[in-house]
């Protein structure tokens, strides 16, 4: 499948969406890769995995740029080598990236009822807006949730970090495709503007430090 999304957030991001139906041949055969990636794709542990890892290249690609311009400090977060600022997702069947000239976290994740299990992991204060039943609604906005805390979490970035205790979304409704989210860690308060969208199966989230 080619590019399967792509869209303009305000003026200076870019976000890139694609569905992987390709095998992990045809997805290798059509990126260019450096051998430190090369190296990356042969030792994951997932035919999953190392789509989503190629897949990425064709977003790349997409946006005009290659493998050889993108670089991963200590902690993993990646990195473009003309400065602008790029988060990177990938969960099973999809990948995404935001280039953007702000800074900017981007999480995907699948729609399933498993999130209940692990809802109060990383929940708090979300519960007073949350349905109470555990349907639907609570299965998405539970999915966006996480997604935030992701997105903040690539962004921030800072070990000690807490899902449930330093990170808020605020209220929101799936109509609105936008929330908001605060950190609080160590002194620091910091404010995030969230967007979010269903793709298929999948919520995809963005964050943007206000
Ligand atoms: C690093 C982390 C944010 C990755 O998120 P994920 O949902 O597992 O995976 P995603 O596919 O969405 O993102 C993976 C991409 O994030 C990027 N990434 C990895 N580490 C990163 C970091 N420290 N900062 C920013 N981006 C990072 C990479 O580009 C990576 O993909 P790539 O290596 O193939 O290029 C996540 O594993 C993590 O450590 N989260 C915080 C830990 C935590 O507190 N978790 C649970 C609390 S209840």
């Amino acid at each position: 499948m080619p590019l399967y999304k792509k869209f303009n957030i305000g003026q200076s991001a870019q976000v890139y969406i694609w569905q992987i139906t390709e095998s992990f041949e045809d997805l290798f055969d059509e990126v260019y890769l450096k051998d430190i990636s090369l190296v990356r794709v042969n030792n994951m542990k997932s035919l999953s995995h190392q789509k989503g890892f190629l897949s990425v290249r064709k977003l790349l690609q997409e946006a005009g740029y290659s493998d050889a311009d993108l670089f991963y400090d200590e902690t993993g977060k990646p990195n473009l080598i003309d400065g602008k600022l790029i988060s990177i997702t990938h969960s099973f069947e999809f990948s995404a990236l935001i280039i953007s000239q702000q800074v900017a976290g981007i999480d995907l994740e699948m729609q399933r009822e498993k999130i209940i299990t692990i809802a109060e992991k990383y929940m708090d204060t979300e519960y007073d807006f949350l349905p109470k039943e555990k349907e639907l609604d609570f299965i998405q906005k539970s999915t966006v949730i996480w997604g935030v805390k992701e997105s903040v979490f690539k962004i921030e970035n800072q070990v000690g970090i807490s899902f449930k205790e330093h990170i808020s979304v605020f209220p929101f409704e799936m109509a609105d495709g936008k929330t908001s989210a605060i950190l609080t860690f160590e002194n620091q308060v910091k404010e995030f503007k969230v967007q979010f969208e269903i793709v298929e199966n999948y919520i995809v989230v963005v964050a943007f430090e206000k």
